[in-house]
């Protein structure tokens, strides 16, 4: 059934805003959880050496804590569709918070003075945290996408990225004001609590603001349609898109839904067998998102530039650099996103992805072989720390601009794309695979960058490099444009129903 347009959605027109009341507001609070997500991942950067001496360990069990997280995170991404679709979106995001603040509070807490003990207590509150993180990173996108008005759903889908993006420059800040208030990360910071706890600590605040507000905004009218929960539904439509076309609209989402049935992973599969194919490129796109190595740049930055030829304060302010170009693009892709649509996003970003992660490769095969407990190693095979050279600020200017290409295009676009491309009746159950496939590829790009950089940063790069490339192909081939789509055109786009 098509009752609007190809480019309408819920009775609105293309460039048709909603009621204009509260759509941000809402899109906002949704994109919270993307700030904790954003903050959990990378508070532990701060903290690892404190980790270390406080709980004597050695860096392989720190990076085993650190890729649990990331694991819980693939735990959580593949839970939350189906919770989401039987209890409700608006209250996946209570429990998510509710998760954080253990998290927070867990992680804080757990006594070194147990040693093993107090860290498998840490590794444990990490892996809530990393579930909490994995829920949000579905929730997130599925309940703005369902909120939104067809014509900027593109822009509040990114508020997802821009909140992750902020979360990590959040945790950046509050990483180095507390290390500087004590003086150290392992030094004592207020009531008696190092400050390295403090960081975990403080994850507790947004948490908690993300569970109040969750209480603020109103349930996806999606969602209530699937309960035949109508007169709820009717009341949120009327209010984010305004009285117009409000019947049709409702009939149009109901004929989108399989409402008879308790929703389940058996959905995904076509009844000619196999999964949609459209699931497949959800999944390609979260793994491709993640094979260009952009969370190399932000976990690994220290190692990176120091290989480059900085010494480590240089190296911070670097990192900040690239955290504030980060942020900076994603606003490039915000106020893009609607009028250009998503492919060539995707597309340019593709290609100066590849440019720009090729020269990160070149430079690093002129720098250095490999580095070496810390030390690079040049190649003439002497271990050595130099000032950056040419070839490292060319690898710095490279790296930066990858970031640049990578904020404007795959950052943001995947998470609006997750978000709306899936149709109705599964796009909870789809998004979750998808996103736990996100984790997943980041996990191993995560584990394996350490033995990368061992063998030759060079090779690293250049394999980053390539899959960009791959992944312009991928979009060029696969990649359907959503610009101004309703979701529930997202049933023919998905090849779900055939009155295309
Ligand atoms: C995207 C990725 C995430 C990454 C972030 C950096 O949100 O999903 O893994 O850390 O971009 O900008």
């Amino acid at each position: 059934m098509n009752v609007s347009g190809p480019t309408s959605d819920a009775g609105a027109t293309s460039d048709d805003q909603g009621t204009g009341h509260g759509v941000v507001r809402i899109a906002s609070v949704a994109a919270l959880g993307g700030l904790l997500f954003g903050y959990e991942t990378s508070v532990i950067n701060g903290a690892t050496k404190a980790l270390e001496e406080d709980f004597a360990i050695n860096s392989g069990a720190l990076g085993f804590a650190v890729a649990s997280a990331l694991l819980g995170a693939a735990a959580g991404a593949l839970t939350a569709g189906r919770i989401a679709d039987r209890i409700g979106r608006l209250m996946v995001m209570k429990i998510a918070a509710v998760l954080f603040v253990l998290s927070a509070v867990g992680c804080a807490f757990a006594p070194s003075s147990w040693g093993t003990g107090g860290l498998v207590l840490f590794i444990v509150f990490r892996v809530v945290g990393g579930f909490a993180v994995g829920v949000a990173s579905v929730i997130a996108p599925a309940y703005i996408a369902e909120t939104s008005p067809a014509g900027i759903r593109g822009r509040l889908g990114s508020l997802q990225q821009l909140a992750i993006v902020l979360g990590i420059f959040l945790s950046f800040l509050v990483n180095l004001a507390l290390r500087n208030i004590a003086g150290g990360a392992n030094e004592v910071l207020w009531l008696g609590m190092d400050a390295w706890r403090w960081m975990f600590l403080m994850m507790a605040v947004p948490a908690i603001l993300y569970g109040v507000l969750s209480g603020t905004i109103p349930e996806s009218p999606r969602y209530l349609i699937s309960q035949q929960r109508l007169p709820e539904a009717r009341a949120v439509l009327e209010r984010l898109l305004g009285a117009r076309d409000l019947e049709l609209t409702i009939d149009s989402i109901r004929a989108s839904m399989n409402s008879e049935k308790k929703p389940s992973w058996r959905d995904l599969k076509r009844p000619a067998g196999g999964i949609y194919p459209v699931v497949w490129i959800g999944l390609l796109l979260s793994v491709f998102q993640q094979a260009v190595g952009i969370n190399v740049v932000f976990y690994y930055s220290n190692v990176l530039w120091e290989a480059a030829g900085f010494d480590e304060s240089q190296a911070f302010l670097t990192s900040t650099i690239t955290s504030v170009i980060n942020i900076a693009t994603t606003l490039v892709a915000i106020a893009l996103v609607d009028r250009v649509g998503r492919r060539p996003l995707l597309l340019v970003g593709s290609v100066g992805m590849t440019v720009t992660l090729a020269a990160v490769a070149v430079c690093f095969g002129q720098l250095t072989d490999k580095i070496e407990n810390g030390q690079v190693v040049m190649k003439d095979g002497e271990a050595v720390q130099t000032l950056p050279g040419a070839w490292g600020v060319v690898a710095l200017i490279a790296a930066n601009g990858f970031v640049v290409f990578f904020g404007m295009s795959w950052g943001p676009m995947v998470w609006v794309l997750l978000g709306e491309m899936f149709p109705n009746r599964f796009r909870a159950a789809a998004l979750s695979v998808a996103a736990a496939g996100q984790w997943a590829a980041n996990w191993v790009i995560t584990m394996t960058f350490p033995a990368i950089k061992d063998f030759s940063l060079t090779f690293g790069y250049f394999m980053y490099a390539a899959f960009a490339f791959l992944s312009f192909l991928f979009v060029a081939k696969f990649v359907p444009e959503t610009k101004g789509r309703s979701l529930e055109d997202m049933d023919r786009l998905a090849g779900v129903t055939d009155d295309a």
